[in-house]
């Protein structure tokens, strides 16, 4: 039992709601005005990168290249397609377990905090009603590198006054495991094993999960 832990930290696209699958389909109709066909397998590498570092890992698989202008330009394209593509999402879309295990951990006096690449990030939050499950936000906009960087998780932490090895990250990608061990966290893997083993443990979802039961396996 880490009986240390004082604070949970939750990635979005993936962990809270089920954005990352807006993001691939807003690449993918990027990818198809050049004629690449952009796969699932593809997509598992952009998950917690930021914008431009996720249109780059495209670009170097489709084997092309653009100017800076027309990077910043593809980039404000995919963002208008997803805006466009997550605007109907709800309270209701949130992944399963979620909120419940957030409302019991902050019954459990265990600070909250959002720790995201994205820089639509505290936008969705407010969306989807969620704002007051936090102590802290940290998004994309608050940083200058994105996962695997620590930069984020350790801001996040920073802002919740504690210590990083008081911290336990909740994350979908593998670049956002990288990211929370080399701050010194502790990490759980929310979905497929096969991309997340360096996690601390890894579940399918968080529904039926409580937090004394992770913290029990950790
Ligand atoms: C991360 C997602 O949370 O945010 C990535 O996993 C995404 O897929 C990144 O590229 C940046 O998001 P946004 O909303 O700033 O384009
Ligand atoms: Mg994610």
């Amino acid at each position: 039992m880490k009986s240390n832990i004082k604070a949970f930290i939750f990635d979005l696209d993936g962990v809270i709601v089920d954005t990352a699958t807006y993001h691939y389909r807003s690449w993918q109709h990027l990818c198809k005005s050049f004629g690449f066909e952009f796969s699932e397998a593809d997509n598992e590498q952009l998950k917690g990168a930021s914008r431009m570092h996720s249109l780059e890992i495209i670009l170097e698989l489709a084997g092309e290249t653009r100017s800076e202008e027309e990077k910043i330009r593809m980039c404000a394209e995919k963002n208008t397609w997803y805006l466009e593509s997550i605007k109907e999402i709800t309270n209701q879309d949130t992944l399963p377990g979620v909120q419940a295990f957030i409302k019991l951990a902050r019954e459990a006096n265990y600070l909250i905090a959002l720790g995201s690449a994205s820089k639509n990030a505290i936008a969705i939050i407010n969306q989807l009603g969620l704002t007051s499950f936090f102590d802290v936000m940290v998004d994309g906009n608050m940083v200058t590198k994105g996962k695997p960087d620590p930069e984020g998780f350790l801001l996040a932490a920073q802002k919740l006054c504690v210590k990083p090895n008081h911290c336990l990250v909740f994350e979908d990608a593998a670049k956002g495991i990288q990211a929370a061990q080399k701050a010194g966290m502790y990490t759980v893997g929310i979905g497929d094993p096969r991309h997340l083993g360096a996690a601390d443990m890894v579940i399918e979802t968080l529904l039926n999960q409580t937090p004394k039961g992770i913290l029990e396996h950790i």
